[in-house]
């Protein structure tokens, strides 16, 4: 059932670039991030975790070797260590990149019409630290309307909201579990399911909805899920490919 607006046209859902244009550009480098702006993306997705010395970087695995010529644990290396690698060579459309870090991101989309999907990753381990720096940062860049935190992690979600109360949140999901209902807890604003929850559940969009509250799901690249998405009235929508997914949407 697609959502329809009171003067009758059917919303389209938002276009969050997952890890930027990832399809096109290496992964969390400024360049991917830059190409989806270029293509028109609505929102940016990045995945955040702490060096060594607390510093925020944008890196999505644990480790380092299937996106940098580096090796080892982020965490384990200080932000000058992880700096030393080149994060865009990998990359089949790829160049030298550097480590890409939270508040360069942060100054990219600052004053622009777009939205930064920011995922924390390895709550337990940090105790909430990045989540807590996070916040901090956000602060220090008068950043709020255009910040949204993710977290596939309920303790992470809810400490954030304790520390930012103001900016929005989406509780990830690779399951339905307690929230198959379209239950929504009290410290989030969006669910954040998986597209094959979708494809096994559609009608979870519209339970949310009734609930009370709009979807965030990831990650849709193809035609038929891109479809799925749009009928189902899922209001954001992460791809690794912003410029085919707005023309898959807009096609038909
Ligand atoms: O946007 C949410 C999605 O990114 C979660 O999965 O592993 O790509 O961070 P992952
Ligand atoms: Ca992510």
């Amino acid at each position: 059932v697609a959502q329809e607006l009171s003067f009758g046209l059917v919303q389209q859902p938002a276009i969050v670039a997952h890890r930027g244009a990832s399809t096109d550009r290496p992964e969390h480098t400024i360049g991917a991030y830059e190409l989806a702006l270029k293509e028109g993306a609505d929102g940016l997705e990045c995945d955040i975790r702490l060096s060594k010395d607390g510093e925020i970087v944008c890196v999505h695995d644990r480790t380092l070797a299937r996106t940098s010529n580096g090796r080892g644990t982020v965490s384990a290396l200080s932000l000058e260590e992880l700096r030393k690698f080149d994060y865009g060579s990998w990359h089949r459309h790829g160049q030298p990149a550097g480590l890409l870090v939270l508040d360069e991101l942060l100054e990219l989309v600052k004053g622009k019409n777009v939205q930064l999907f920011v995922e924390t990753k390895h709550p337990v381990r940090y105790r909430n630290e990045v989540e807590r720096k996070l916040a901090e940062a956000l602060k220090k860049h008068g950043l709020g309307d255009q910040i949204v935190m993710m977290s596939f992690s309920p303790t992470a979600v809810r400490a954030f909201r304790e520390q930012a109360p103001d900016i929005r949140t989406v509780l990830l999901l690779d399951r339905l579990g307690r929230y198959r209902s379209g239950a929504l807890p009290s410290f989030a604003d969006y669910t954040g399911p998986g597209l094959h929850l979708l494809r096994n559940d559609p009608g979870y969009v519209d339970r949310a909805r009734r609930a009370g509250h709009e979807t965030y799901v990831w990650t849709v690249d193809n035609a038929e899920d891109v479809a799925l998405c749009r009928d189902l009235g899922v209001r954001y929508l992460a791809t690794n490919a912003p410029a085919n997914t707005r023309r898959l949407l807009t096609a038909n």
